[in-house]
Order: C-alpha cells, then structure tokens, then sequence
C-alpha cells in the first residue's frame, strides 16, 4: 500500500498527519459524477456495474489527495437482494415495493444469497485493481437497525412513527428483523472483505433517534452481533471495523465498548470531549458540519482546522464529515478542507 494512513490512524499508530476521507465523495456535487449518472441511467445501473462503480469511485481520488476510497453503492442493496424490490425514483429518495409491518412479512424474511449481491463484490475487486495500491478501500454496510427502518417504513421518513411504535408495542417483530439483518450484514461485510476491502465501516443513520433501551437492543446489540461475526472469523479478523450512528453522542462510552477500531461521530459531538471520554480504546471519525463545505474556501480551511486542533495530539484521528456531503457543495471547498487538513496536521505533529 503506497499510503497507508488511513489504516495506521484507525489502528491508532502514529502518522505524519492526519488522514482525510468524506462521506459521499463521490456524488452528484461532482459534475463528472452527473456525467456517469445520466449515462447509467439510473443510480442502481451505476451501483449494479461494476464498470461504472470503480469509475465513480475513483472520481473524487482524482481530484483530491484523499487518504481512502470508499465503495460506490448503497446500503439498501441488502434489503434488495432480500426481495423486497428497490427503486430510487428521480429527485426522491428510495423506495421499496414492499413493507415489513406485519407476522407474516416478518415471518418470511431470510438472509439473502449472497450470489444475488455479487455485482457488489464484483465492484470490491474491480476498485482494488484500478487502485493498484494507491489508498486502502472502505467497503460499508447499513446497521441491521437503520435498514430495518426503510423495510419497515418502505422508504425515508420524517418521524420513522411506524417502527417507533413497533419497537414499543411489537418489539419480537422488530427483533426478528435486525436478527436476519445482523446475520444478513455478517455475510455481506465477509463477502467484501473477501473481495479485497481494506476496512469496513458500519453506518447507523437513525439509531440515534431511538430511547436509549431501545437503541442498546435494537441497534447497538445487532451491531455487536455484527462485529462479534468478523472478529470470530479468521478470514475477516484483522480488518479494522468503524462504527457511526449518527446522533449517539451521548452513548459513546458503550458504542467505543462495541468491539470496532474506530468510532464515527457526527458534528454535533465535542471531539475534544470525546476523546477524553474513551481514551486510547478507539479511533474517532469525524466531524466536521457538512454544511460548513456550502461557505468560501477560507473559511472551510479555518472550521477544518479547528476540528484537527479539537482532535489532539493523540494518534488515532480520521478527518470525515459529521454526515455526507450535500450535493450543492462547491467542488473547490473540497480541494481546500483536504489542503487544510493535511497542512495543518503536519505542521501540528
Ligand atoms: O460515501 C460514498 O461516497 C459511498 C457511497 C454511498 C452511497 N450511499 C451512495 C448514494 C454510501 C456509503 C451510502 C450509504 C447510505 N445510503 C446511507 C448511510 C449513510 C447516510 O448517508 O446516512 C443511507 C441512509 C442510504 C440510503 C440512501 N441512498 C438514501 C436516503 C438516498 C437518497 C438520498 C440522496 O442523497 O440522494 C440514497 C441514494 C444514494 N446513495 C445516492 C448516492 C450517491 C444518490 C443517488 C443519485 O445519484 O441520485
């Protein structure tokens, strides 16, 4: 591996700065992304091809000197390979035909054949030769709980009520469905890492909007499960694990407890607090505003480098975003956090 910083940071071993890459770097704030797109025709052909996978995700790594390259896809093609029938209709979010609501859905949902998700692990390798070693690759899976959420609800919500009231009044029909999730997700990340990816990062979108309870059983608990599979496997022990539930600030004492190397946090958590509260045990992830990036270059630079001076001197820092990038970022904002990232951190070791 020609850089790499990424892994060493997550391992928490000293780098000569600090390693940077964003969620959702590749996307539509790209206007070559939006090329590939229209020519795709729909974000699942381009997901589904491995082709136009690896040149997607490479896009960004052309632009900028990122230190990690993650899988282009999504976490619904889990859910998908399930059967239960995904589209992304233009402009909106993602839809699925059918719902999880009821005994007898719930009843008939299995972990996939993971030959069904084979264009996924098609587009791993192809990415890890088109690399040739340049950064490590990131693979990802959702967390059984946030892909319960659109099963449940059949897409996005705003108040995510029908499972909500699930977890109060049905909580073995919730059980069930990240139980097959968590088994589901073992296999998928297995498959990945299989396939060549260098470290695997689990994004918990909406635990945070759970009770406390009900996030330690339902997303938590089936993220441990998840972990607990890959560290028990000597085929997918040694891949260093993030874990990211956006909104769990206030439970990352029991989520750095949760068996991975690296903890995501989102913007809204003190990263110097943080770091103070769970020591040496993980590397943090984050985390800057993503909205910050809609500002001028200078001032991204400087809310950039009060996120690296809020990490500290202690090894074990990964710059990211508190969530994706928004598609109306200014391509050159990117060029200037990345810039002050590296600079800064250099000059601070
Ligand atoms: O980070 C990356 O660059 C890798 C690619 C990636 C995508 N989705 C591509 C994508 C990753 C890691 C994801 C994860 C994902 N997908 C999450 C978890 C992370 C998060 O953002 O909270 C979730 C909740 C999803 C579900 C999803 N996929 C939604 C809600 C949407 C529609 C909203 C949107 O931003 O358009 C998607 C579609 C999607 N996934 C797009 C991309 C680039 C946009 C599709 C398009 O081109 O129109």
């Amino acid at each position: 591996m020609q850089n790499d910083t990424f892994l060493r940071a997550l391992r928490r071993e000293p780098t000569d700065y600090t390693p940077v890459w964003l969620m959702r770097q590749a996307g539509r704030y790209l206007p070559e992304y939006t090329r590939t797109r229209a020519r795709a025709g729909s974000f699942m052909t381009l997901a589904q091809t491995p082709d136009l996978a690896t040149e997607v995700t490479l896009q960004p790594l052309e632009r900028y000197p990122l230190d990690a390259a993650i899988l282009f896809s999504d976490i619904l093609t889990v859910p998908d390979a399930m059967g239960l029938g995904l589209s992304f209709a233009e402009g909106e979010g993602p839809r699925f035909e059918r719902t999880l609501r009821d005994d007898a859905a719930v009843a008939s949902l299995d972990v996939p054949d993971m030959e069904k998700l084979r264009y996924v692990f098609d587009a791993v390798s192809s990415i890890k030769r088109a690399l040739a070693g340049r950064v490590p690759l990131i693979g990802f899976a959702g967390s059984p709980f946030t892909l319960a959420c659109y099963m449940i609800e059949g897409g996005g919500s705003e108040d995510y009520a029908t499972v909500r009231t699930m977890a109060a009044a049905r909580p073995d029909l919730l059980a069930r469905i990240v139980d097959v999730n968590a088994r589901a997700v073992a296999a998928y990340l297995r498959e990945q890492i299989a396939a060549g990816a260098d470290a695997v990062m689990i994004f918990d979108t909406w635990g945070g909007m759970l009770t406390a309870a009900a996030y330690r059983r339902y997303s938590l608990a089936s993220m441990r499960a998840v972990l607990g599979a890959l560290a028990a496997d000597t085929a997918t022990r040694a891949v260093p694990t993030i874990v990211f539930t956006k909104g769990g600030g206030g439970w990352l004492d029991e989520i750095a407890a949760c068996g991975a190397a690296g903890v995501g946090l989102d913007w809204t958590v003190d990263l110097a607090q943080a770091r103070a509260r769970v020591g040496a045990r993980v590397a943090l992830q984050g985390n800057l505003d993503p909205l910050v990036l809609l500002t001028d270059p200078e001032t991204v630079a400087r809310e950039a480098i009060a996120v690296v001076e809020a990490a500290g001197p202690a090894p074990g820092h990964i710059f990211n975003l508190g969530h994706g990038i928004v598609p109306r970022t200014p391509p050159d904002n990117v060029a200037a956090l990345v810039e002050a990232v590296h600079r800064a951190s250099r000059r601070a070791r």
